[in-house]
């Protein structure tokens, strides 16, 4: 048997454990691997390497992905489908595993669908996929994020300032949710809950009456003002047709200031949350989900997505997986909110 593996999407920390999990459990079947460049766009082209120990030693604390990725969706261009099969045969690889988010499984999903041999790993800072409790690479965002809240704290603190900490997040708020928890945020806004800039406005206002003079606020790149408008950094879209998100941070803080007064700064976030070595619990789900995918492609079992179900790891067809997002639940958020003041 020869598979292949690919990265696809956006980055995230624990994607080289993946790599590592699914080459070392491949070996040791006895099977062979070749690394696809760039996602999607590595198969379409045909630009693969053979994998051995040697190209997985000393990866798995390393950010980033050794095979590089990309937003490529082969369904979106005539040709790139038959492409992609062609460079499956030319390479002689039998089966697939494909390490990504929602689009880059989406696209697994359809080349299951016409037969290929694919299962997916489940990845994204965003932890916003269906069919797993957890996806990696959100452990590090969170961790980030939250280190990035305890550092705005203390300058808000010593400056009677609001801090207004922005992180990513498009459809869902798990890491806005996690890490204002983790880090005692005042208020925090999510793309499931559309905000009141009023009642934003009034929980600061009510702090300061309280004595507290600086006020943390979270917010994520996807949250919206009631019938309001995303904000968007540029028109571009990618091949999977998003928009490029970033700045409401930048919207809330101004109103923020404007309306009470208290002197405001805004932290964006960014990228910093998406690069860098995983935390240990990130190695150990890419590893374990890895890991696992290679075992379900040796029990013939093809168009499933491993996940993390409990303490276990489970699979889960890629329709299901990729169907609908999973956003944040109430429960989490409801927590959130007895800190609001
Ligand atoms: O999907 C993960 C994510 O980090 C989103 O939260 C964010 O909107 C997007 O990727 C940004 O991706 P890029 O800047 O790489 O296009």
């Amino acid at each position: 048997m020869r598979i292949g593996v690919l990265t696809g999407g956006g980055d995230c920390p624990g994607l080289n454990a993946a790599i590592r999990g699914v080459v070392k459990k491949a070996l040791q079947l006895g099977w062979s691997v070749v690394g696809i460049h760039d996602g999607w766009a590595g198969l379409v082209q045909g630009r693969v390497e053979p994998m051995t120990e040697y190209s997985i030693a000393g990866i798995l604390a390393r950010g980033g992905t050794i095979l590089g990725t990309s937003r490529t969706n082969p369904f979106k261009k005539d040709g790139d489908v038959q492409r992609c099969q062609d460079n499956m045969q030319r390479f002689g690889i039998d089966a697939l595993v494909a390490i990504g988010g929602e689009d880059t499984l989406g696209v697994a999903e359809k080349f299951s669908k016409i037969g290929l041999k694919v299962v997916g790993v489940p990845k994204t800072i965003d932890n916003d996929l269906s069919g797993t409790d957890y996806t990696f690479g959100f452990d590090t965002a969170v961790f980030i994020a939250t280190d990035a809240i305890d550092r705005c704290k203390t300058t808000a603190e010593a400056h009677r300032r609001v801090m207004v900490v922005e992180v990513m997040g498009r459809h869902a708020g798990w890491i806005a949710t996690f890490a204002g928890i983790a880090g005692g945020a005042d208020v925090i806004l999510i793309p499931e809950q559309p905000f009141d800039i009023d009642e934003v406005c009034e929980a600061v206002q009510r702090r300061h009456k309280r004595g507290k003079l600086f006020s943390l606020v979270v917010v994520a790149e996807g949250a919206h003002p009631k019938e309001g408008q995303l904000v968007l950094q540029a028109e571009k879209t990618d091949s999977f047709g998003h928009a490029r998100l970033g700045g409401i941070g930048n919207l809330v803080g101004a109103e923020i200031e404007k309306r009470t007064g208290i002197e405001t700064r805004v932290t964006i976030l960014g990228h910093v949350q998406r690069g860098g070595i995983p935390t240990a619990t990130d190695r150990i789900r890419a590893t374990r989900l890895a890991v696992a995918a290679v075992e379900l492609l040796e029990q013939g079992k093809y168009g499933y997505m491993t996940g993390i179900h409990g303490n276990d790891i489970g699979a889960v067809p890629l329709h299901e997986a990729v169907s609908k997002i999973k956003t944040v639940t109430p429960q989490f958020f409801k927590v959130a909110e007895v800190f609001f003041g």
